[in-house]
């Protein structure tokens, strides 16, 4: 079933962007799949399918060449991730100040380990190298905003105030009510 789901939403998809991105390059070189590929996830927020196949037949590369670079980079996704992309730094200094233990948490009360979306598509986990602050670690970013000096209730009160953000306004009538 999420297949099919996935499917329409693929049919759906306008791919001329991808276009317009490859002829923004000089050339059809190899050397540019990545800021292409960075390119096309701006536009689309993960790689769809059927413009990872446009870029492999552009570039004339094979589909287990164009994942292995894919996969090789966790910041290039394949599935639509959730609204907000948690970035759990995982650099020393946020690891030895418990980011692991950050990690536990959120997979105790959302069941998302890195890499995962949560069941409600609000939230996406990744982990990622120093942030650049290790003064306040630990640190993460969550969607655009920037938290640093966070322990695991911390983290849970940050992603159930976005959680609130993201519910829908309460009618009049359900107030009074
Ligand atoms: S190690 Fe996390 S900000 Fe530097």
């Amino acid at each position: 079933m999420e297949a099919k789901e996935t499917e329409i939403a693929e049919e759906e998809i306008d791919l001329a962007p991808v276009h317009a991105i490859l002829d923004s390059f000089p050339s059809r070189d190899r050397r540019y799949l990545i800021p292409m590929l960075q390119k096309v996830q701006g536009v689309y927020r993960y790689l769809p399918d059927k413009a990872v196949q446009i870029l492999m037949e552009a570039l004339e590369l094979t589909r287990a060449e164009i994942f292995g670079v894919i996969s090789f980079y966790p910041g290039l996704l394949i599935t639509e991730p959730g609204k907000y992309i948690i970035k759990l730094c995982y650099g020393t200094a946020c690891f030895v100040k418990g980011a692991n233990i950050i990690a536990n948490k959120i997979d105790e009360c959302y069941h998302m380990r890195p890499g995962d979306t949560d069941e409600t598509k609000l939230f996406t986990l990744q982990t990622a190298s120093c942030l650049g602050n290790c003064g306040a670690a630990p640190m993460a970013i969550i969607g655009d905003d920037t938290h640093g000096t966070i322990d695991p209730e911390k983290t849970l009160e940050l992603l159930g105030s976005y959680k609130l953000e993201d519910e829908p306004e309460q009618q009049p009538e359900e107030i009074s009510s």
